[in-house]
């Protein structure tokens, strides 16, 4: 007979076998779980929740991943490179909201124009913050020279989502070419941590082909890299992409998105001082998803605040929230939406991963 989740809950080591009976739990024994991981985030992390101003600058992207809205390869997207001045005005919204710390995420690129534009780009949201406002950069798989440049330039973490730990389904949702290497993506983590960045990953949840197996390893995964941070978010069909020929054999999305919380939740337990993120995906299924995740173990949270008429443009996956609001509107709804699931913002403050802290201080 299987063990009763009570028991997997009391122990502080746990096994593949039984992560993936908790990550297959329902009903009770989900609420245990929940209990669980709530109890170990308000221990470990307290209330507070970071904010992590959002600025996706550009959708110009070099890569084919089968699942992504903004692959190379769809020809209906309408393509845009935000401006400097825009960005550099984005952050000032950051910091002058208090936010802490702000994502740089774009599309893939890596030819040198680009690659100074950011270094750049980060030297001056450095200076006009007075070295204030903490960086987070996600701009994909680069040189360990590029990732150095970056580092120097103000960046302090970076998040690549090994998207799943599985070399094998990764090879199933990404085209079978060497810009698209399992084997890169893991080099390309690496060196962030050697360079010393806070280093992020995360996965998507319920992809075709995936098995809770493939779940438990992600975790295990993320536990052997020894990693900071954490986005993971339940997978979201785009019909402009070759992955939604496999929309019939997947779970459906309650089911993806409740199992997105259990995994959150196991990571929480496994993982006790990381910084969790509530990715934005949740709120594509459930108008409630990201204030449900925080209240289970996440305790990061990233407004958009990308300037609006580009918002609609980066639509990585379909159904995703926020697109006509701006910068404000996210942040009143964000501030509303953190007091009502008990949590506090930390604001002003980097909100670094005290797990980052702890592995330096070992
Ligand atoms: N559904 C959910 N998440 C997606 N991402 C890309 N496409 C999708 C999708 N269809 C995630 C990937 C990527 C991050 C920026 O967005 O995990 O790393
Ligand atoms: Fe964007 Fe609520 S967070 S509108």
């Amino acid at each position: 007979m299987s063990k009763k989740i009570e028991q997997i809950l009391l122990q502080d080591q746990f096994s593949k076998d039984d992560i993936i009976r908790l990550l297959q739990s329902k009903d009770d024994e989900e609420k245990a779980l929940f209990v669980k991981s709530s109890e170990i985030k308000l221990e470990n992390i307290g209330k507070n929740v970071h904010f992590r101003g959002l600025v996706e600058f550009s959708n110009i992207c070099k890569k084919d991943c089968l699942y992504c809205g903004i692959r190379a390869g769809n020809p209906k997207v309408d393509r845009y490179d935000i401006a400097d001045d825009q960005i550099l005005k984005a952050a000032k919204f950051a910091h002058e909201h208090n936010y802490g710390s702000m994502v740089l995420q774009g599309g893939e690129r890596s030819d040198s124009a680009f690659v100074d534009r950011i270094t750049n780009l980060l030297k001056e949201i450095k200076k006009l913050s007075n070295n204030e406002l903490g960086i987070t950069i996600s701009i994909g798989e680069q040189s360990e020279e590029t990732y150095k440049k970056w580092f120097d330039a103000g960046a302090h973490r970076y998040l690549l989502r090994v998207e799943s730990s599985n070399p094998k389904l990764y090879s199933k949702i990404h085209p079978d070419n060497d810009e698209h290497s399992h084997q890169t993506r893991l080099k390309c983590l690496k060196s962030l941590q050697d360079i010393g960045y806070q280093t992020g990953t995360g996965v998507m949840i319920g992809l075709p082909f995936q098995t809770y197996e493939d779940l438990a390893n992600d975790i295990l995964f993320m536990k052997e890299f020894d990693i900071d941070m954490v986005g993971m978010g339940p997978f979201i069909e785009h019909d402009q992409t070759p992955l939604y020929e496999h929309k019939d054999g997947l779970m459906n999305l309650n089911d993806r998105f409740r199992l997105t919380l259990r995994m959150i939740a196991v990571l929480r337990i496994i993982m006790k001082d990381i910084n969790i993120a509530s990715a934005t995906a949740l709120q594509a299924i459930d108008p409630l998803g990201r204030e449900k995740a925080l209240k289970i173990g996440a305790n990061i949270i990233m407004p958009n605040i990308t300037p609006t008429q580009e918002r609609a443009n980066y639509l990585l996956y379909q159904n995703k929230p926020c697109i006509d609001e701006g910068a404000d509107d996210c942040t009143n709804c964000m501030e509303a939406r953190i007091n009502m699931a008990d949590g506090e913002i930390g604001y002003g403050q980097w909100g670094d991963s005290k797990h980052f802290k702890n592995r330096q201080n070992k």
